[in-house]
C-alpha cells in the first residue's frame, strides 16, 4: 500500500514533535517528498511525480491528479472526461462559480488526505481551490480553472461529545445536516441560517445564526480548529494551543490552512425548537419596517432571543417594491414582545411560526437556487435610523438602471451587528476583525442580486458598486461610517482582510508567516479573500 493506515499515527506524531519545536512549522530545509513519505507516500511508485521531481515538467496538473488518481482511486479524484464531472461543477450556488473548470476534483475522506494533497499540489506546482458547501458568489472563490479543487464533501462528520458541551463538525456538512443530527439530543450549534450553506466557508469567514445575539458569531463559537497547514501538519488551533492561529482563524478565511474539523460549542435547543419564518410588507409601510428595524436592533441587549434579517427588494414583473422581514426567536415562543412594533404593520403573507430550526432553514433555503447569477457586496455603518431609511433608497434609486435585466431578484439585506454579537468577539483572546463594541451596534448592508443572462453582468457588478459607494460616502458625511468589510457577503472587489485594519492585517500576515512560511496559502490556493489584496483589482 502506497498510502499505509498509520497515516494518523504518523501525523499525531508529527504534532507532537511541532508542539516540541513550538514555533517552527516548517524548516527552512523543508523536503516534500520527505513529508510525503511521512504521510505514508513514496513517490517512488508514482513514475510521473518522481520524474517531475528529477527533471521539471510544466505538466504540474495533469501529474498531481493523475497521481491522486493512482493513490486514491478513481471514485475520489474525478477528471474532466468522467461523467460525474459536470454534476460537481453544477454543485455550486452560483453560475460564475459553477462555469469554472478545474483539472480534476479531489474528495479527501480524511485530513492526512489533505495533506497528502497539499504536498502534491506543491511538489507540482499545481494549484488548488477548497469547496465546503459552495455558496461563495464569486468565480473561482471555491473552485479553480485547471487546477485541483479539493471537496471536502466527505469529511462529514458530527459528533455531540459525551458532555454535550461541544460538537466535532467535518467541513464537508451543510448547515441542515449539522442541525438534523444534534436535534434528538436537544443541543445545536452556532451556525448558517439557510439549509444548504457549508460549514467551512461561513465558519472561517464570521457567521451570523439565529443565536448570534446571545452566544455570538459562529467563528466566536469554535472551541477548536483541526487544521492542515502549508507543510502538510495536521495541527490543533485553540485557546491554549497555537492560539495564535486560533485568533487568526477566527475570521481569517482561507489563508492559514485547510480545516479538517472544527469543534463548536453546543447549545441547548430541546426538540430544536424555535420561532421563526418572514413577513412581506408593501412600500407604504417602509418607514414603519425601517422604524422597528432599528428598535429592534437598538434594544437587541434587553432580549437577545430575537433576531431579525431585513430585506428590501424589487419584484420585476409586477414593478413592486417589497420589504421582507425575516424574524426569529431562540424559543418556541410566538410573537415576543420584542416585536410587536413589526407585527403591528400588516403584512401581504407570514410564515412565521413554531418550528424546528432545521424546518427554517429549509425555507430560506427555497428563496435562495442554485444555477443563477450571482453577486454579493458588504458594508458596515454604525447604525442610524435616517442613514438605514436613506439606504433603502439609494438601492431603490440604483436598481432603476438595471431593473430590465432578465431574471434579476435585486436586493438590500440589512442586519444589526448587535452589542450581544460584538461582546462576543473578545472571548477568549478575540478575533481579527477589527470591530470595536465602543462603536456599536452597527448597520451591516448585504447587497445581493440574481440574474440569468452573462450579458448584463457588468452593469449590475458597478451598480452595486454604486450602491456601496453612496451609503459609504452617505455613512461618511454623517460620522457613521465603519471600515468593516464582511467577508462572507464581499464582492470580488473589495479588501476584506485591509478592511480588519492595518494592524490585524499585519498581526494576520505575520502568523501566515510562521504556519506557512513559503505562501502556499496565498499563490498556490490564489482564490478568496487573501492577506494582500481584493481578488479582482480595480472597479467592475
Ligand atoms: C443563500 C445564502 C445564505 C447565507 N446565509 C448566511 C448566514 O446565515 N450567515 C452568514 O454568516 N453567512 C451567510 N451566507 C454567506 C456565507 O457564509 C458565505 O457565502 C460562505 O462563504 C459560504 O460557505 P460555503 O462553505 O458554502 O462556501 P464555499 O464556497 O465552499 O467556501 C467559501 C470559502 O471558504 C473557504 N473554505 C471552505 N471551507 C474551508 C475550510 N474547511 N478550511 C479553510 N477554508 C475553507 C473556501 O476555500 C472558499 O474560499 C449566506 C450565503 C448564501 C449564498
Ligand atoms: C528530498 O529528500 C530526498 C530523499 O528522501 C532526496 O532524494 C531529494 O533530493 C530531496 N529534495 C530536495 C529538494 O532536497
Ligand atoms: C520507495 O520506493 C522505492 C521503489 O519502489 C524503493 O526503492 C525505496 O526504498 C522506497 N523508499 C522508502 C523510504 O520506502
Ligand atoms: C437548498 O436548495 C438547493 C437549490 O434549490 C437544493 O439543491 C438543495 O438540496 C437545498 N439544500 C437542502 C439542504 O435541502
Amino acid at each position: 500500500m502506497l498510502f499505509s493506515s498509520c497515516t494518523a499515527a504518523l501525523a499525531l506524531g508529527l504534532v507532537a514533535l511541532v508542539s516540541a519545536q513550538d514555533t517552527t512549522f516548517e524548516p527552512l530545509d523543508f523536503n516534500i517528498t520527505d513529508a510525503l513519505l511521512d504521510q505514508g507516500v513514496n513517490i517512488s511508485a508514482l513514475p510521473e511525480l518522481e520524474s517531475l521531481v528529477t527533471r521539471s515538467s510544466t505538466a504540474g496538473c495533469s501529474i498531481a491528479c493523475d497521481s491522486l488518481r493512482i493513490l486514491f482511486g478513481s471514485s475520489s479524484v474525478i477528471k474532466q472526461s468522467d461523467a460525474s464531472y459536470n454534476g460537481f461543477t453544477d454543485s455550486y450556488w452560483s453560475a460564475q462559480q459553477g462555469s469554472v473548470d478545474p483539472f480534476c476534483i479531489f474528495k479527501p475522506s480524511n485530513a492526512p488526505s489533505v495533506s497528502i494533497a497539499i504536498l502534491i499540489s506543491r511538489l507540482t506546482q499545481c494549484p488548488f481551490a477548497a469547496k465546503s458547501g459552495g455558496h461563495a458568489a464569486f468565480a473561482g472563490a471555491s473552485n479553480i480553472e485547471g487546477g485541483i479543487t479539493i471537496s471536502l464533501e466527505r469529511l462529514d462528520t458530527v459528533q455531540l461529545s459525551g458532555n454535550k458541551k461541544t460538537a466535532d463538525v467535518g467541513p464537508g456538512n451543510k448547515w441542515f445536516d449539522v442541525y438534523t443530527a444534534l436535534q434528538p439530543s436537544g443541543v445545536t450549534v452556532i451556525g448558517g441560517r439557510v439549509s444548504g450553506i457549508g460549514v467551512g466557508g461561513l465558519t472561517t469567514g464570521g457567521g451570523i445564526s439565529f443565536f448570534s445575539n446571545i452566544y455570538g458569531w459562529a467563528c466566536d463559537n469554535v472551541a477548536s480548529y483541526e487544521v492542515v497547514t502549508a507543510s502538510g501538519l495536521i495541527i490543533t488551533a485553540s485557546p491554549s494551543e497555537n492560539s495564535d492561529l486560533y485568533w487568526a482563524l477566527r475570521g481569517g478565511g482561507n489563508n492559514f490552512g485547510i480545516v479538517s474539523k472544527f469543534t463548536m460549542n453546543a447549545i441547548s435547543l430541546p426538540g430544536g425548537q424555535m420561532w421563526g419564518g418572514g413577513r412581506v410588507i408593501l412600500e407604504d409601510n417602509f418607514d414603519a419596517v425601517v422604524n422597528a428595524f432599528y428598535n429592534v436592533g437598538v434594544n437587541s441587549p434587553s432580549d437577545p432571543n430575537a433576531a431579525q434579517i431585513l430585506s428590501f427588494a424589487y419584484v420585476p414583473s409586477a414593478d413592486l417594491k417589497v420589504a421582507a422581514a425575516d424574524l426569529q426567536y431562540a424559543k418556541p415562543v410566538a410573537n415576543a414582545p420584542i416585536f410587536s412594533e413589526y407585527l403591528a404593520i400588516p403584512a401581504i403573507s407570514d410564515t412565521t411560526r413554531v418550528r424546528t430550526l432545521a424546518d427554517l432553514t429549509q425555507e430560506f433555503n427555497a428563496s435562495n437556487p442554485d444555477g443563477l447569477r450571482e453577486t454579493y457586496w458588504a458594508a458596515t455603518y454604525k447604525l442610524n435610523k435616517a442613514h438605514t431609511a436613506k439606504v433603502r433608497d439609494i438601492f431603490f434609486e440604483e436598481i432603476q438602471s438595471i431593473k430590465d435585466a432578465a431574471g434579476l431578484v435585486p436586493a438590500a439585506t440589512l442586519q444589526v451587528i448587535t452589542q450581544g454579537q460584538l461582546a462576543a468577539m473578545s472571548k477568549n483572546g478575540g478575533n481579527p476583525l477589527g470591530l470595536p463594541a465602543s462603536n456599536g451596534p452597527y448597520l451591516l448592508l448585504n447587497m445581493n442580486m440574481m440574474w440569468t443572462n452573462p450579458a448584463d453582468d457588468t452593469r449590475i457588478l458597478q451598480c452595486n458598486q454604486r450602491i456601496i459607494d453612496r451609503t459609504v460616502a452617505l455613512g461618511k458625511s454623517m460620522g457613521l461610517f465603519e471600515d468593516y468589510i464582511y467577508m462572507n457577503y464581499a464582492s470580488q472587489y473589495q479588501d476584506v482582510i485591509a478592511s480588519y485594519g492595518a494592524t490585524n492585517k499585519a498581526k494576520l500576515q505575520s502568523i501566515a508567516a510562521k504556519y506557512d512560511p513559503t505562501g502556499v496559502f496565498q499563490t498556490l490556493e490564489p482564490g478568496y479573500f487573501k492577506l494582500n489584496g481584493p481578488p479582482v483589482s480595480g472597479k467592475p
